[in-house]
């Protein structure tokens, strides 16, 4: 058989070929593109023919290669795409989707949120301050006298011993010296954050637990100011009905100082054995600023006064959804986080 021949049987063997499936692509590929394919074959007897048909020669068997790849690219098309797609035309696209599991917001960070929001509506800004802290900042410029507990290692978490020591804070009241050192009165503004405290792990203590202090200085502040804002604070938080009581108590930044009781929220102040049957729950801690407080943080005591006060947010939760063992906050059990769905 002649050259001539050759190159017509193989362009009539293409154009007979069906291509209905992935197997049979890559079948029509490797007869006719691949590297063994059969159109080589004619480029070496190309070299028997006489010069002068060599040109005509040559240009039909590159029309026969380029015949091949066009057709290759129609069945590839035809096919979906060729290879292990093909077998896509399999998925059954009526099958109804597995579900999507939707996350929760963490109990803590929901009751946080609301505690922002609530003293947003009254104009406190949020401000923050670093976990690893100065002494000044977390004990001396609070008033805190050099002998107290709070300094021992028993209670603190320090990490360097030295000049200036640095420790874990203990508290958010920390950052209301910070705020004070950064900015012009009138200040008000909301801290929440993370601390710290050397306490075996148990269902009522946790070496980490979450703090939101506030804090409220201009001219002729007063206790009252602070009166109202908690009594609205705690309205918004627990109901309408909530009553509030102050108790006199002791913080060395603050003078006077009180630890506030709501109305206990299960029982309404009748009594249960949540808030041992006495009707009142604690929530926080709070006083007028001690002016020496105001003073280490160039604030001038004898202009300004002002107010605040520290809750933890574990207890606001514990309160708002009778969760009873500090510990669940911590161990990331999706069966506890999945309960907290909100707005917040
Ligand atoms: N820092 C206190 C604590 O951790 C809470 C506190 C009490 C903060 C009274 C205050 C305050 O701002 O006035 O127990």
């Amino acid at each position: 058989m002649g050259l001539k021949e050759k190159i017509e049987e193989i362009k009539a063997e293409m154009s007979q070929v069906k291509v209905k499936s992935a197997e049979e692509l890559e079948a029509f590929r490797i007869k006719f593109l691949g590297s063994k394919n059969i159109i080589k074959g004619l480029y070496q007897e190309l070299k028997e023919v006489p010069n002068e048909l060599k040109k005509d020669f040559g240009q039909k068997i590159n029309a026969l290669k380029q015949e091949g790849e066009k057709a290759f690219e129609k069945f590839k098309a035809s096919v979906g795409g060729g290879q292990k797609k093909a077998t896509s035309n399999k998925i059954d696209l009526t099958r109804p989707a597995e579900e999507i599991a939707l996350g929760s917001r963490h109990p803590l960070a929901v009751v946080r949120n609301e505690i922002i929001e609530i003293f947003n509506r009254i104009g406190f800004n949020v401000s923050e301050g670093p976990e690893i802290e100065d002494d000044w900042h977390n004990f001396s410029a609070l008033n805190f006298p050099p002998e107290h507990p709070a300094r021992d290692m028993q209670d603190t978490f320090f990490i360097e011993k030295g000049e200036n020591d640095m420790a874990l804070r203990t508290h958010t009241s920390s950052v209301q010296v910070r705020v004070m050192e950064g900015s012009e009165p009138p200040i008000r503004t909301i801290s929440p954050g993370r601390v710290y405290r050397n306490e075996a792990i148990s269902a009522r203590a946790h070496c980490f637990f979450h703090q939101v202090e506030g804090l409220y200085v201009d001219k002729g502040v007063s206790f009252a100011d602070l009166k109202q804002t908690m009594d609205y604070f705690s309205k918004e938080m627990f109901g309408e009905k909530t009553k509030i009581r102050l108790r006199p108590s002791y913080f060395p930044f603050t003078e006077p100082s009180a630890e506030m009781d709501v109305s206990c929220t299960i029982c309404n102040g009748k009594g249960c054995n949540v808030c041992k049957y006495s009707g009142w729950l604690e929530i926080l801690g709070c006083g007028m600023v001690d002016p020496a407080v105001l003073d280490s943080a160039n604030i001038d005591s004898k202009v300004y006064s002002g107010f605040a006060f520290g809750m933890g947010v574990e207890r606001i939760a514990q309160l708002k959804y009778r969760v009873g063992d500090l510990r669940l906050y911590s161990e990331n059990d999706i069966r506890f986080l999945d309960q907290f769905k909100s707005a917040y």
